[in-house]
């Protein structure tokens, strides 16, 4: 499929085709990894990650419940860190092997916080999977167990990234065009 990009993006970073491979081989490993588990419970961090999330969980073999949660940085604190949480998962993970899923690792301050929440809950296991990550040493700190592609710190949209909410739904990660966000 050539069709041409939306308007708005400069170029196509991550085609169609590379993310749904991508998603094939993380999915092949964790069905790998968790082939002696009973049950894992994918957590996804809404709105980003259901795009991804959607594709994963179609591909995994391993027996497997969804769940999301959703948060929100205070204000507009790219860099402060501070992270709330403004949509809870339904039921307890004690005792539960947890997958938490996000679509991008960018300042790493939502995962990190995640980590710290969903640990101190108890869970069986807890593991990290995301699409992406930015290349940024603050982001390339914060593990992740199953990592789709590192990518350049610019301004990327699409399955699942937005920019004020728009975008997500094209089938490719691209990057934005400045004059768009300027
Ligand atoms: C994005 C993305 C991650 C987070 C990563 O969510 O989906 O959850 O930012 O950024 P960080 O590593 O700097 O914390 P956003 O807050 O844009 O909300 P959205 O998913 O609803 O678009």
């Amino acid at each position: 499929m050539s069709a041409k990009p939306h308007p708005d993006i400069e170029r196509v970073l991550i085609d169609a085709a590379s993310i749904q491979q991508r998603v094939q081989e993380l999915a092949a490993e964790i069905d790998r990894d968790y082939a002696d588990k009973p049950r894992v419970l994918l957590v996804g961090v809404l709105k980003g990650a259901f795009i991804f999330l959607s594709d994963l969980c179609r591909a995994l073999n391993v027996p497997h419940a969804v769940d999301f949660m959703a948060v929100s940085s205070y204000g507009m604190t790219a860099t402060s860190g501070a992270v709330r949480i403004i949509l809870d998962l339904r039921e307890s993970i004690e005792g539960k092997h947890v997958l938490l899923v996000e679509d991008i690792v960018d300042s790493g301050h939502t995962l990190h916080y995640l980590q710290q929440v969903l640990t101190s809950r108890g869970p069986a296991s807890l593991r990290t999977c995301a699409l992406s990550r930015k290349e940024r040493p603050e982001a390339m700190g914060v593990p992740v167990d199953y990592l789709g592609f590192t990518i350049p710190d610019v301004w990327v949209v699409g399955y699942g990234l937005d920019y004020a909410d728009t975008h997500r739904t094209l089938p490719y990660i691209g990057v934005l065009k400045p004059e768009v966000y300027r």
